[in-house]
């Protein structure tokens, strides 16, 4: 039997995927490549010694998935595919719509009919909403999100947990990711945004490369110790090592939620000095605006899934810092070279 990975070839998918061929699972990954490389492929195979399949073609193409049903043996479902960019969701609503929400629809219209109904959706912290107070804990209600993208992660869930309330043959692990940074230990895989990176670590590790001449810190008056924000960054690694762990809860029926994270909070300040006494290298920073939308501080209660999956995050800042500069300084191109 083998697990479709939908947005396999993107920054979290390929981790995952070198995760899943390590733990013995035969892959098959189905991404259209709009915020990917094939590239990705190659160094995949260098790191486990194994080519997962590749099909390339979109989640809202639903004979391309009949056809992919009907060909393997498949039995769970790890859905990363969807468009990501806050800001730009708020400029092209319809496409995220269309991608994150109408593409689930399909994904799970296509599942059912092939009797396939296991699925694990990358969620993210931001369904918690402006007001929830930290940690945020998975049986709190999801709350106001402030753009379409976050809106969308939070129709899926709805829609996720509507389809298991109608079908107790359906079982979804809703995946609440805090904040993914670093690479695969051999500098082979990576984050490779296209265009200015909106996330932090990336912005940071082109800047230490000389791609970007400063790094600018959005706000230093919060109310935090140091006034700049509060985010709980985990290693990418660990993320993927949580959806291994995760495959198993699908065992149990119903909806399954769970925090992926370290349960800490750590500032800009601190990511920007850590990542310059790690590596070394200067990263010159100034202070600028807020950025419209950001919150001042989360971080998970990552016990739940501790208790439930046996998965915590293990690898630290460090790791994280080292592992982002080894894959930036190895690839300051990404897999352009
Ligand atoms: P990514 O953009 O690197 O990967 C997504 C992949 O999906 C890409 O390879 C892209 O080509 C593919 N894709 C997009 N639309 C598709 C479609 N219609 N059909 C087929 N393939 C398609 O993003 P990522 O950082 O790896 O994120 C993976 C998932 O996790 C996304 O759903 C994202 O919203 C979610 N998530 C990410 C973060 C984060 O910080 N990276 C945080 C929370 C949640
Ligand atoms: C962003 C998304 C969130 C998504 C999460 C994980 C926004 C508003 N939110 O969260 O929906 O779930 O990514 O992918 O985009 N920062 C700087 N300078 C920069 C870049 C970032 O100071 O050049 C700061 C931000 O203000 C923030 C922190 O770094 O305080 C982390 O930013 P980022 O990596 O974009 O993640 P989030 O804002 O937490």
């Amino acid at each position: 039997m083998a697990v479709l990975v939908t947005g396999g070839a993107g920054y979290i998918g390929t981790h995952t995927v070198v995760q899943l061929i390590e733990q013995g699972e035969k892959v098959i990954v189905l991404d259209n490549l709009c915020n990917s490389s094939r590239d990705v492929f190659s160094r995949i195979e260098k790191i486990c010694g194994v080519l997962p399949t590749f099909i390339e073609g979109d989640i809202r193409n639903r004979e391309c998935l009949d056809k992919i049903f009907s060909a393997s043996s498949i039995d769970s479902v790890i859905h990363f595919a969807g468009l990501k960019a806050v800001g730009e969701s708020s400029q092209i609503p319809l496409d995220y719509y269309q991608n994150n929400v109408c593409g689930t629809l399909i994904l799970c219209e296509a599942m059912a009919a092939a009797g396939v109904k296991k699925l694990i959706f990358s969620s993210s912290a931001t369904v918690y909403g402006e007001d929830a107070p930290v940690p945020y804990e998975e049986n709190m209600p999801r709350g106001k999100t402030s753009n379409p993208y976050g809106a969308s992660k939070a129709m899926v869930e709805q829609v996720l947990t509507d389809l298991c309330a109608s079908d107790p043959e359906w079982s979804v692990a809703l995946l609440r990711y805090f904040n993914p940074i670093g690479a695969h230990p051999t500098g082979l895989i990576g984050e490779d945004p296209k265009g200015i990176p909106n996330n932090l670590m990336p912005f940071i590790s082109q800047v230490a490369v000389g791609k970007r001449k400063e790094l600018s810190i959005f706000g230093d008056d919060y109310p935090t110790e140091d006034g700049t924000c509060e985010r709980d960054y985990l290693h990418v690694m660990d993320l993927a090592d949580g959806h291994v762990s995760a495959l198993s809860s699908l065992d149990e029926n119903g909806v399954h939620i769970y925090n992926l994270g370290t349960g800490n909070g750590l500032s800009v300040l601190e990511m920007v000095k850590t990542f310059m006494r790690i590596t070394g290298v200067d990263v010159p920073y100034t202070f600028a605006d807020r950025r419209e939308g950001d919150l001042p501080a989360f971080w998970a209660d990552a016990s739940k899934a501790e208790k439930e999956l046996g998965w915590r995050a293990t690898r630290t800042l460090d790791d994280m810092m080292e592992d982002t500069w080894r894959w930036q300084s190895n690839n300051p191109n990404g897999y352009e070279g």
